[in-house]
């Protein structure tokens, strides 16, 4: 297996330099409504050594990948079964009269209370310090698909003139924090992570990688492939994005811990293909709506709410003490709507300087 998928990938450079087509050797991923280049380009994330038949299916259709680390726990997760294993709250206390049942099919009926919606939070039915099953999300099988869970949402938008970007968005159940001095910390229910790929005339230009509360962007051509497809590595536990493996430091800015404290893993551990198992949008920049493809359920996009608990508080029993001000378990993300898609640049304006590399770092 491992020779073949060494022939396979030495094989790439030379169909590209010959400038000839690589073999029809499996169907295109096509999803009507959605460019093509959109899923030909999309990120791989990855979990396993890539497995030849993977390479074959990947070679001739390039959305992103993406490996997981080797010693994940927390895998991509249905958007479904968030819903399902979830209630919502407001204030830590439960709605009295929630739509029932609550799908994703009538999720932005939330946004109805609690300040449009942006106080509600989904849930979870068990209580997570007994460390429920579900969270554990689904590993992608041998294909790279994660069956049985829709766990991501590729969304376009079309700038005019060319310009489009694609957002990979990736769903996780269960966010673990990073271990600092023997104390975990950060850890949350729902965590939402993305690529965005930017094209201008169906050509990549530049791909960002979100991290935590920011993220790295780097070009097209600098990043690791498989076939057309850049990669990306799902960071152990935080399930940040990175464009390579190792150690990753990400000391949060203006808190004053010393460096090398909040480290980040990332490893070929299983190959997760994000569009065989994924909801497909358009994102119209002009108004801020979403538009359905395939059937999508966009009221799970129009949900202002977050994918998670609320923060414990203080003096609830499951909160251990806080750490330097820092708590183990903190509240739950919103969902893509709140990750800047109408976009100037490849990163989110956030008062970062954007800086596109063109080399590969930590
Ligand atoms: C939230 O709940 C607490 C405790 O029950 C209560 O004191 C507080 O007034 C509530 N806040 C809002 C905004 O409803
Ligand atoms: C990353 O690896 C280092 C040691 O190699 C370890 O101390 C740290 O806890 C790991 N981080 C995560 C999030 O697993
Ligand atoms: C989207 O961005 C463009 C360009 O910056 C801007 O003109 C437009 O108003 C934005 N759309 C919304 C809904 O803010």
């Amino acid at each position: 297996m491992i020779s073949l998928s060494l022939l396979v990938l030495a094989a790439w450079p030379f169909g590209l330099a010959l400038a000839r087509p690589a073999p029809p050797l499996s169907p295109h991923l096509v999803v009507a409504g959605v460019p093509q280049y959109v899923l030909d380009y999309g990120m791989w994330q990855i979990d396993e050594r890539p497995k030849a038949s993977m390479l074959m299916l990947t070679s001739n259709n390039a959305a992103p990948l993406v490996y997981m680390d080797t010693k994940e726990v927390y895998f991509p997760s249905d958007l479904g079964a968030q819903v399902a294993n979830t209630h919502p709250d407001i204030n830590l206390t439960e709605l009295p009269n929630p739509p029932s049942p609550l799908v994703l099919e009538n999720l932005d009926a939330l946004n109805a209370v609690g300040n449009g919606g942006k106080d509600v939070y989904l849930t979870s039915n068990i209580d997570v310090t007994t460390s429920p099953s579900w969270l554990e999300g689904v590993a992608p099988d041998s294909t790279g698909k994660t069956n049985q869970a829709t766990s991501a949402a590729v969304i376009t938008t079309d700038h005019g003139s060319g310009l489009v970007d694609a957002f990979y968005m990736y769903f996780y159940a269960y966010n673990q924090g990073n271990t600092v001095l023997g104390q975990e910390l950060g850890d949350h229910i729902g965590d939402w992570e993305h690529n965005m790929v930017r094209f201008q005339d169906g050509v990549p230009q530049t791909v960002w990688y979100s991290q935590h509360s920011n993220g790295q962007a780097f070009t097209y051509k600098a990043v690791e492939k498989l076939g057309i497809r850049p990669v990306a590595y799902s960071a152990r536990g935080s399930h940040a994005n990175y464009a390579i493996t190792g150690k990753h430091d990400h000391t949060i800015p203006d808190v004053n811990l010393p460096d090398g404290l909040l480290v980040d893993n990332t490893s070929k551990g299983l190959l997760w293909d994000p569009t065989l198992s994924s909801f497909f949008y358009n994102f119209h920049p002009a108004d801020s709506t979403f538009e359905s493809i395939n059937g999508s359920p966009v009221q799970a996009m129009n949900f202002k709410g977050k994918w998670g608990d609320q923060q414990y508080a203080k003096d609830d029993k499951r909160q251990p003490p806080p750490f330097f001000g820092f708590y183990k378990y903190v509240g739950g993300p919103t969902g893509p709507y709140d990750k800047q898609l109408n976009r100037s640049k490849v990163c989110p304006d956030n008062g970062i300087l954007c800086i596109v590399r063109d080399k590969l770092g930590p």
